[in-house]
């Protein structure tokens, strides 16, 4: 397939985002409280990274974060859980293997009128989710759809494992996707998989593979494994080349990026992709230092707080970027709508 032309025809329905909501606990651990135990520091991870402190959710579920979430993008669209026809939950860390956290979240919510289901794509859950519900709307199947990315990292982290524990929080963002009424809303993706990468980024044990024994808690198993040197030589290429490839082609200089929203892994990562796209740094939405790597919760909660800064204007555009385990990539250009 010829990926720099547009190969999609014009949908009969456009999806938009017409509500942003996000959620995050209020504890926070900062770098200080990594340096008292690991040999780290501050200046490190600051440095290697640009986090200085993250999110930590003491008690609850992934769901809780969810739904923190999902109630402000219903209050701020003036909806109640009722209105909704379907849920969709983004998430690598699910309240339990089944039932999926959307039903936790439907029924946390009394949302009495619809079904849903998870969306299991690491850090590009959320765009892998948004991509899925576009195309429900665009179908004329289904009109008001709540996407949510919520990831509760600390259940999975290795808090002795200085590679990884640093990088990880916990947070959710929700949006709500409705027919848009006019050329505003998602208008182009392009979105990848390939397994390969599987072995540099993944949780060992748990799964069928592995299913939990005494001998995996020993091992240190159900923790997340990753080789942060090759996912960072990936990231950096995919990312970067995802979003200027949606850039070019859908005809968008770097004057007609309002802004680029990537997933916030590394500062590093993220400046690769905006150089690569020929962007100024007032143009890309960061909030790596305040909340650490969310999962599917980062680029949500970006739009949330974007919007309710008063920084995003109708019609907008916005490039949404993503890499993650599996590994998961892409790039979403969004019109923005409200
Ligand atoms: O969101 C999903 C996708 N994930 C990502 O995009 C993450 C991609 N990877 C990264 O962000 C970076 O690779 C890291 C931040 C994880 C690591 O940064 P790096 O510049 O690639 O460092 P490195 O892995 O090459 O490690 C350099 C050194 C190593 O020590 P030696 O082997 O050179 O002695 C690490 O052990 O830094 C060490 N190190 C640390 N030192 C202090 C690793 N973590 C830490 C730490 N504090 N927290």
């Amino acid at each position: 397939m010829n990926t720099t032309t547009r190969t999609d025809s014009e949908p009969q329905y456009r999806a938009a985002i017409t509500a942003v909501g996000h959620w995050v606990p209020d504890d926070v651990l900062d770098n200080k409280y990594f340096a008292s135990y690991l040999d780290t520091t501050d200046e490190w991870i600051m440095t290697r990274t640009g986090i200085r402190e993250r999110r930590i959710l003491r008690n609850g579920a992934t769901s809780d974060l969810a739904v923190g979430a999902a109630r402000v993008a219903l209050e701020r669209r003036g909806w109640t859980p009722d209105d909704l026809e379907l849920i969709i939950c983004c998430t690598v860390t699910p309240d339990m293997f089944f039932p999926a956290t959307a039903c936790v979240v439907q029924n946390k919510l009394g949302a009495k009128n619809c079904w849903g289901f998870d969306i299991n794509a690491a850090c590009s859950a959320f765009l892998f989710g948004l991509e899925t519900a576009r195309r429900f709307i665009e179908s004329g199947a289904y009109q008001r759809i709540l996407l949510i990315g919520a990831d509760k990292m600390s259940s999975i982290l290795d808090y002795n494992d200085r590679n990884t524990c640093v990088l990880f929080g916990d947070g959710a963002g929700a949006v709500i996707l409705e027919r848009s009424t006019d050329e505003n809303g998602i208008r182009d993706s392009y979105l990848k998989i390939d397994g390969s990468g599987g072995a540099h980024l993944h949780m060992k044990a748990g799964g069928s593979l592995n299913p939990a024994t005494v001998e995996t808690v020993e091992k240190r198993m159900h923790y997340v494994y990753q080789e942060g040197k090759q996912v960072f030589k990936s990231a950096v290429v995919e990312m970067a080349e995802s979003s200027a490839l949606v850039m070019e082609r859908n005809g968008l200089t770097a004057d007609d990026v309002a802004f680029l929203v990537p997933h916030q892994a590394n500062l590093r990562i993220i400046d690769a992709t905006r150089q690569r796209m020929g962007l100024p740094e007032e143009k890309v939405m960061i909030n790596i230092q305040k909340y650490g790597n969310t999962t599917a919760g980062t680029i949500p909660i970006c739009l949330s707080e974007w919007w309710a800064a008063g920084k995003l204007k109708k019609g907008d555009n916005l490039i949404l970027s993503s890499f993650g385990a599996g590994y998961t990539w892409g790039a979403i250009l969004v019109r923005w709508a409200f």
